[in-house]
Order: structure tokens, then sequence, then C-alpha cells
């Protein structure tokens, strides 16, 4: 194979003598080195004839690995990579390396991922062959996922695709490789090491092993044939670009998967990259004080590492020789492949094996940096010194993602609302929301939503070992959850943030942020639970607290630490607090037909026009064929899928009706290039009892 087209119409056989005929071949001298490319060839053009011959029945046409049918045109050639911002990466650094890209022979295009304004500068600057997808997943400090950005180029209309550092300068032979492998009639994914420029002149002297590549993975180059063919046969978890593990994880998988050829690279020279990479978040160095420093973020990787595929846990028995392992090597002006007998390669994955495992011990030691601890402390001694040591306490969370009027979005979930929660995430990702933290019930929760990239902190009063589905209805354990969000919201007015509280359950089609706000202060804005459609929307019990916008004003202040002392007190959930003590009980404070004024505070209770936030009662909407255009006509803000009876069927109705924006099994939000096909809404949600209304 990869010879010239006019030698070796069929290989010949083995010949007697050569040495490691079945796959020994590296041991082969090396110029027998076109009897082990020969070998290659046969055994690949079995491969070829037996997916022909089970997927059509026609009869083969040939019998080299180049697919004579096909004409010999350049192949469509995409280029992914994420520039990372400063100081991770370099702006003038991306610049220079996507216009080496360009400067490439052949059909080739460049995508970049992610939303940061700087990617569309950059392509703006280097013409209609740059194209931006903002519409990447990931975490609320801006660290794009690998999931997605590997997920959005399997989605490719390409024939290759390339994913690498955004530093990377790319030099001709790449293309020349790729194109090359084209032809190949397999799928396959090849791997290359890039040099550090300033020791490029001693390339050819030291030996592949010895090019260490960034610790985060960084200077590894990756391409892959045939996009919408599987990668791996597992699920990629949910990895954080650029922070370690990835690559190598990625390297392994689909090598224990058997689904591709790999091909190692590394003895060439594809790509250089300058002195050293921008420099990036160095594992232990946490405490820097800079704010949101993203060290933690390597130990998210090291455990998605550890405890997804094989890449730490080698299955017996364990095969030194993937069967699936090549080396690339260059001989006179073409390439040869090799066996990889003492693969350099996978001493080189096996090598960063053991780091993973060494410092992956208990991960959620590294991770758990917003402690519950620690939120008490801040909660309940004013702050002392302390919190200085923890870059994310709940007021470190606040400040980083609060609007230029301080105003936040608080979601509140515990463990089986979490597909939920994500879902809801995923929709304020799709709409730019990105002022909302989330409150979560449970350690399992809290875990979860850390390896989502959310802006996550842990109740620091709910009981640490008792999970939200053990706190059955009437216990004691019940009633403290159910009361967490007015408790949580109420020390987040008293730090100086204004609070929207959005139940999970509430989809939303477009931002309410503004216009809450502009209702003024000293105004509370609630969603209506009324359900006739005339009459008045502020009577006994009618307000919902689920969906409420409160300023941090005093008025609201007091109002709502009457409402939090009420609802302790109370033995039924924390909603008729809000009526009975804002309103009054029979709302005897109820003013006009949709307002109530709170005597002892002034505070204006403000019942939500139910056109822009209908209650999940309200003209049936949820019975629409299309709730979103039925929606769309009212011009609601959201509408909330409650008035519905069990987990199961909220669940059901709100993925049906398709306001539904995350796939559970990938992991990942539902983006318009993802094959919606593969997501099904049925049966894959943990559903248990119904816990409130
Ligand atoms: C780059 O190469 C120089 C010279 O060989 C070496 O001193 C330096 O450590 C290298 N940097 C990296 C990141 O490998
Ligand atoms: C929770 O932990 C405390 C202290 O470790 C223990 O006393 C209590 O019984 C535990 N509760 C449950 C439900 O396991
Ligand atoms: C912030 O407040 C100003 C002044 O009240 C208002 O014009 C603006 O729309 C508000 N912004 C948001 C995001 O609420
Ligand atoms: C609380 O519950 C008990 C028994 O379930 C009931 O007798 C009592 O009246 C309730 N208290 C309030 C304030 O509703
Ligand atoms: C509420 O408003 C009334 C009338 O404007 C005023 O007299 C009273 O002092 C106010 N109360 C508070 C707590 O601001």
């Amino acid at each position: 194979m990869l010879l010239p087209s006019h030698s070796h119409r069929r290989p010949p056989l083995p010949r007697r003598g050569a040495r490691g005929v079945s796959f020994g071949l590296t041991t082969a001298p090396r110029r027998a080195g076109w009897l082990v490319v020969v070998l290659l060839a046969f055994v690949f053009i079995a491969g070829a004839l037996l997916r022909r011959a089970s997927s059509s029945s026609r009869a083969p046409s040939h019998n080299t690995v180049y697919d004579g049918d096909r004409p010999t045109a350049a192949p469509k050639i995409t280029i992914f990579s994420a520039p990372l911002r400063p100081p991770d990466g370099s702006p003038a650094r991306q610049e220079q390396a996507v216009r080496s890209w360009l400067a490439l022979p052949g059909d080739v295009s460049v995508v970049l991922l992610g939303s940061h304004p700087s990617a569309l500068a950059l392509a703006g600057r280097l013409g209609r062959r740059v194209t931006v997808e903002a519409a990447i997943d990931s975490s609320f400090t801006g660290t794009p996922f690998f999931h997605s950005m590997v997920a959005r180029a399997q989605a490719a209309d390409s024939d290759i695709c390339v994913l690498l550092d955004a530093e990377i300068v790319l030099l001709p032979e790449t293309v020349t490789l790729l194109q090359k492998f084209s032809r190949f009639d397999r799928d396959w994914l090849l791997v290359s090491l890039s040099r550090n420029i300033s020791s490029l002149n001693k390339a050819r002297e030291i030996p592949a092993d010895k090019w260490a590549a960034d610790s985060s993975g960084r200077g590894l180059i990756m391409a892959w044939n045939n996009p919408r063919n599987p990668l791996l046969a597992g699920v990629l978890p949910s990895f954080l670009y650029g922070r370690g593990a990835h690559n190598w994880w990625l390297t392994h998988e689909v090598l224990s998967s058997e689904m591709r050829l790999v091909f190692d690279a590394s003895s060439l020279v594809l790509g250089v990259y300058p002195e050293d990479f921008s420099p990036s978040h160095r594992v232990g160095s946490s405490n820097s004080g800079r704010l949101l420093d993203g060290s933690w973020e390597y130990g998210v990787n090291r455990h998605l590492a550890a405890v997804y595929g094989s890449y730490c846990y080698p299955s017996p028995p364990r095969r030194d020789h993937s069967p699936m392992l090549y080396e690339v090597v260059k001989h006179s002006e073409d390439y040869m492949l090799s066996k990889a007998e003492d693969p350099t390669f996978s001493n080189f994955v096996r090598g960063k094996q053991q780091n993973v495992l060494a410092e992956v011990d208990n991960p959620w030691n590294n991770m758990n940096i917003w402690s519950s601890d620690h939120l008490l402390q801040m909660s309940y001694s004013s702050g002392t010194s302390e919190a200085a040591n923890v870059p994310y306490s709940l007021g470190t969370l606040l400040e980083f993602v609060s609007d230029e009027n301080r105003s936040v979005v608080l979601g509140v979930a515990g463990a089986s609302y979490r597909d939920m929660l994500m879902s809801w995430v995923c929709r304020l990702r799709h709409l730019g929301v990105t002022n909302f933290v989330v409150c979560a019930l449970d350690q399992e929760t809290y875990e979860f939503s850390v390896l989502q990239g959310l802006p996550v902190f842990r109740d620091p009063m709910s009981p640490k070992n008792v999970s939200f589905d053990d706190c059955h209805f009437g216990t004691q354990c019940f009633k403290r959850v159910t009361k967490v969000k007015s408790r949580i919201v109420l020390e987040i007015l008293r730090m100086g943030y204004n609070v929207l509280l959005s139940d999970v359950d509430v989809y939303w089609f477009h931002n309410p942020v503004k216009f809450l706000h502009s209702l003024g202060p000293a105004t509370f804005a609630a969603q209506s639970d009324e359900y006739s459609e005339t009459g008045p929307i502020n009577l006994p019990r009618r307000l919902n607290s689920g969906f409420y916008y409160a300023r941090s004003d005093r008025a609201t202040i007091t109002a709502m630490e009457m409402v939090v002392k009420h609802a302790t007190k109370s033995n039924s959930s924390e909603q008729p607090s809000f009526y009975d003590v804002l309103c009054g009980k029979e709302g005897v404070n109820r003013l006009g037909d949709d307002r109530c004024l709170e005597p002892s505070t002034n505070l204006t209770i403000v019942f939500l026009d139910r056109d822009l936030f209908p209650n999940g009662a309200y003209r049936r909407l949820w019975d629409r064929r299309d709730v979103r255009s039925a929606c769309g006509e009212l011009g609601c803000f959201v509408i909330h899928n409650n008035w519905v009876n069990g987990r199961k069927k909220k669940l059901r109705r709100q993925m049906v009706s398709g306001l539904w924006d995350y796939d559970p099994s990938s992991r990942m939000c539902l983006q318009s290039w993802g094959d919606a096909g593969s997501f099904r809404v049925i049966g894959q949600f943990h559903v248990s009892d119904d816990m409130d209304s």
C-alpha cells in the first residue's frame, strides 16, 4: 500500500525466512520493509473484501488497497480547533497557526470551536474558509468540553477530520500523508506528536518517545477518516478541553475498541509549536488567588480518565501489541506502516496512564473546592480569612456569574431531577444566559454538576449523607429540603444579589431577567398558579414559589425573612408560606386583581401576567400539539411544567413536546448539528416517586 500504483497489483506470498510474517513485522530488517507493507496490504484487502461482501452482493472488482472506483480527487479535510483565551492561549500564535493550516495544499477548511468573541474575530480576519461553531458545550469558566468538540467533528461533512491545539503550525507534509491515507478502505485514527520549534533542527536525532508532550497533551495532533463512523465503542466522558488526560484517554480507547486502525506518525514532523505552549493552569497551583483559577479542571479530567473506559484499568489478558496499532515511518519518499513492536507510542500512553493513576487516589479531595464546610463558614461566621483559601465559595461564584445589575438565576435540584436540571441548563446556554448558579441538594448532584461544568454549590443545611430520594414525603428531611429554596434565596439576597429563582421544570423561551428587573425596587414578582382563565390571579394560595424574582433591597429581604421563618414552623411545603406572609391569610393584603401589598415592609407583590409566564394549567398549553408555537403566539417568556402528577409524566410531557435540550446518554446538550435521531425520549430516565407538585 501507499506505494506508487503501478507496482504490486497482487501481493506476493510471504517468503520463508522473513521474520515476523505474522505481525512481528518490525523485527524484519529495514530493507524488507516493502514486504511488510505488502503483507499489510494483503490483510487490508481481505478486510475490505469482507466488508464489501457483507454490505452488497456485488463481486469485488479489484484487489489493491486503493479503491479503484474512487476518483482521485483530493479528500475534503476539515481542521477543528478550540482557541483558548488568554492566559491559556495566545491570539497571535493562534492566528499564525490557523494561517499555516490555510496555506496547506488541497481541500482544507477550518472550524474554530467555541463562543468566545476572539474566535469570531479571528475567523473574520481569515476569510471564508474559516468558520466558527459556537454551539459547543462549555463549563461556566468558558472551558469547552472535549466530548462536545469531538461530537461536532464527527458531524462534519468531510472525508477527514483533524483535531489539534490552536497553536500548532502544520507542515505541508500533513496533507501529503492524509491524502495517501485517504485512499485506505478502512477506518483509522492517526496521531502524531508535534515538535517544539526550538529543537526542530534536532528532530531527526531524538527518538519519538523523547518528545515530551505538554502534560495536558496539547502537542498531539489527531486525524481520522469517515467521521460519521464511530471512534470508539463506549461513550466519551465530559473531559474539559486542554486540561489533561483526554487525548491519551481517547487514543487508548480507540485502540482498545478495535474499531479503527491507529497510526502513530510521531516519527514524522507534522506540526510545530513555539518554545512552549501558552502557560496553562498547572495542577497544584489552585491557591494562586486569581479568580476562578482553572486548576481544579485537571482534577475533573483525572477523575474521568480513572473511572471511564479501560485507560486506568487494563483488563486481563493484557495484550502488549495491539493488533490495530501501526507506526508510520518514512521510507525514501514514501510512507510505510510497521507493526509497533516496542511501541514508543503505547509506552507513552502508558506513561501518562501512570501519572493519571498516581494523582487520582481521591479525586474529590482535589475537586471538592466548593466544599459545604466552607460554605457554612461563609454563611455563618461572616467570612473569616479562611475563605480566601478556597477560590470557589458561593460568594466567588456569585461575583463571577452575576450580571451588570448583580442579578443571578438560581436553580435548585436533587438527584432525581438531574436530567431535568441539565435540560434547563442547556436551554440557558442556548439563550446565552450565563448568570446562573445551581444549588445541589445532595452530594451526588453536586458531583454530577461539577462534571457537567456547572457553577454549583451545596446546600450547607441539607444533611450530607441523605440522598434526596431517601427524603420521603412527611419526613423531617423532606420538610427541610422543600424549604431549601427560600433559605438559599434569602442567603443570596443578603449577600447583595438579586435572585430569579426558577425551578428546573420551568422551560425558558426567552430570557426574562431584563423584564423582571424593570419592574423596579421593592417589588417581588412571582408566577401565578391560578388555573381559571378569567378572574383575579392573586387569590389565596395562588402564588407559585417555583418562579419569582426577588431584589436585594431592604423591603424584600425583610419580607423573605418573614417567609423563611413562617416556613420553618409550618409543616407543609414552603409555597403556602409565601402567600400567607406576603398577601395575608385569605388574601387580606390583595390589591386589585394581580397584586398584594405587604403592609409592614411596603413590598409590592406582582403576580406575573400568565400570557407571559403561564403555569402548567393555564389554557391547557401543554396539551397543544405544538406547545412552542402556542406559547410563541402568547409571547411567553417561560412555561412551567407543573400541574402534572408524577415525575415520570412531567419528564415525558416535556420531552414529547420538544421543549427538551439534553441528551443524557452522551451527557451533551442537544445541538442542531447533532444526530437527533440517536436521542430516544422514553426509557432512559430513572424515575422515582413524585415528591412535589
Ligand atoms: C523546547 O526545546 C528546548 C530545546 O530543546 C528545550 O530546552 C525546552 O525545554 C523545550 N520545551 C518543551 C516544552 O519541550
Ligand atoms: C448521617 O451521618 C451521621 C453522622 O455521621 C449519622 O449519625 C447519621 O445516622 C447518618 N444518617 C444516615 C441517614 O445515614
Ligand atoms: C440593568 O439595569 C438597567 C437600569 O435599570 C436596565 O436598563 C438594564 O436593562 C438592566 N439590565 C439587565 C440585564 O437587567
Ligand atoms: C402539623 O401537622 C400536625 C399533624 O400532622 C397537625 O396536627 C398540625 O395541625 C399541623 N400544624 C400546622 C401548623 O399545620
Ligand atoms: C410604607 O408606606 C407608608 C405610606 O407611604 C409609610 O407611611 C410607611 O412608613 C412605609 N413603611 C415602610 C416600612 O417603609
